[in-house]
């Protein structure tokens, strides 16, 4: 007895084999882009502005997960068309500033295709979340040709970090049910940390010079 595979089942397992390389090489692309600004940036200002950086590949089960949530059949064209958090890069700034600066320069580019924009910094989440999100894509040229993938990039400060680290915790990790004053109390906090960017932001105007334009 032998195993018959369909030729075109074949196809959609090379295809969906494919994927998590192509994701993690767009990351790898995005990454190296990111790098060589955060480089020239300190050549050119004194101070690097991106604390870090952090990448990830969405697990197989959240993809499953999140498409049948969103009521589309597990194809892999429904992957690739829409889910666009497959490949997430969070970048880590020190100052609020620091990330317009970067998504206007990330605007210029032609290598870069800004596809969405989502600013929970100029407009929090109710529960006081805050973020730059964006759906970006990035070329690859593969043999088969070029071919645009998407990562949405997440852009927010050590302030910002350190709330959602934390929020995601109490949310996320225990699964618990959260008691009201718990909400108010992390919304608060969340006040708390936007009030500290805005107090280093006045600090860095003082320090660097009044050339340097506020975020609000
Ligand atoms: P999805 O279909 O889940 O992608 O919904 P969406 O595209 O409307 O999500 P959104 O862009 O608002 O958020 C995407 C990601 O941002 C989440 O997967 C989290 O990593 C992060 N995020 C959004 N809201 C919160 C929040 O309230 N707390 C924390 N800790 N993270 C958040
Ligand atoms: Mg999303």
């Amino acid at each position: 007895m032998y195993w018959e595979i369909d030729e075109n089942d074949l196809r959609k397992f090379e295809e969906w084999k494919k994927l998590p390389v192509l994701y993690q090489l767009a990351l790898d692309e995005l990454q190296n882009k990111i790098k060589l600004i955060q480089t020239e940036w300190k050549i050119e200002n004194g101070y690097s502005p991106i604390e870090h950086i952090k990448t990830r590949i969405k697990e197989p089960k959240s993809i499953i997960n999140k498409l049948q949530r969103k009521g589309y059949d597990i194809t892999v064209d429904n992957i690739v068309n829409k889910i666009h958090d497959i490949a997430g890069m969070r970048i880590v700034f020190s100052f609020v500033q620091d990330i317009y600066s970067l998504l206007e320069h990330l605007k210029q580019r032609e290598d870069i295709t800004i596809l969405e924009i989502k600013d929970y910094i100029e407009h929090p989440k109710p529960n006081g979340y805050q973020s730059l999100h964006l759906i970006v894509a990035v070329p690859l040229t593969l043999l088969e040709g070029q071919r645009w993938m998407k990562v949405e990039i997440q852009m927010r400060t050590l302030a910002m970090d350190f709330w959602a680290s934390m929020e995601h915790i109490l949310y996320y990790k225990y699964e618990k049910q959260v008691p009201y004053h718990v909400v108010e109390e992390l919304t608060e906090a969340a006040k708390a940390a936007d009030a500290l960017d805005k107090k280093m932001c006045g600090l860095r105007k003082e320090i660097m010079g009044s050339s340097i334009s506020d975020p609000d």
